[in-house]
């Protein structure tokens, strides 16, 4: 069973509620939420108030992904505003293991991330101490880029472990089933949502893709 993540990055932010809702009719898993911090990527999104606010209008699992530098000196304060995953960068922290044990202590799940360009190498010590990886087949910072198909091997690779992998980047309709059928479970999508004419309809399709 695949889930769908819709990225509320592409959504309409002057009616918030709205797309939340519809969406959430379509039938979607989790709410993706991308921070970014104008440091580790080249744009700045938002933050924990804001997440909070969004605590307030749904029940759906919150996925949050931290585009930011020094992602530990913040995951408290994702927690309190009502984060349920939180996954953030390799790349961000080469010491990743107390953040990953702080976050499960918690009772949340927690994910590590990683770039198009990053080898599998960089995540295998921590694979094991991880609920999920979320592969990037763009480069973070920007919703609507081209999916980028190289990352699809490791995708490939980490799911034949029995590793359970969330794929963000690009995806839509017409490619969904490609990274299904590498093995990814959990489908981040933001323009192939938000910008289509019935988002809800979308990830109701986006669903039930079978391969
Ligand atoms: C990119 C973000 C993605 C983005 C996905 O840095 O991590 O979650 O919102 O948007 P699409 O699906 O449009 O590529
Ligand atoms: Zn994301």
């Amino acid at each position: 069973m695949i889930q769908i993540a819709p990225s509320l990055l592409s959504c309409d932010f002057s009616r918030l509620e709205k797309e939340i809702q519809t969406v959430e009719k379509g039938g979607c898993d989790l709410l993706h939420l991308d921070v970014m911090d104008g440091h580790f990527v080249p744009n700045i999104t938002f933050g924990p108030v804001i997440i909070k606010g969004i605590r307030k209008l749904t029940s759906l699992p919150l996925d949050v992904h931290l585009m930011i530098e020094s992602p530990g000196k913040w995951i408290e304060q994702f927690i309190d505003a009502g984060a349920d995953w939180i996954s953030f960068h390799i790349e961000a922290e080469k010491n990743p293991g107390p953040i990953f044990k702080f976050i499960k202590d918690k009772g949340l799940k927690a994910g590590i991330a990683l770039n198009p360009k990053t080898p599998l190498s960089e995540i295998e010590p921590w694979v094991d101490k991880v609920d999920f990886v979320l592969v990037m087949t763009v480069n973070p910072g920007f919703g609507g880029q081209g999916f980028m198909p190289g990352p699809l091997e490791k995708i490939k690779v980490l799911s034949k472990r029995g590793i359970k992998v969330e794929v963000d980047g690009g995806i839509k309709l017409n490619n969904i089933s490609q990274v299904v059928k590498a093995g990814a479970s959990i489908i981040v999508s933001g323009s192939g949502v938000f910008k289509t004419e019935n988002p809800g309809a979308t990830v109701k399709k986006l669903k039930s893709i079978v391969i």
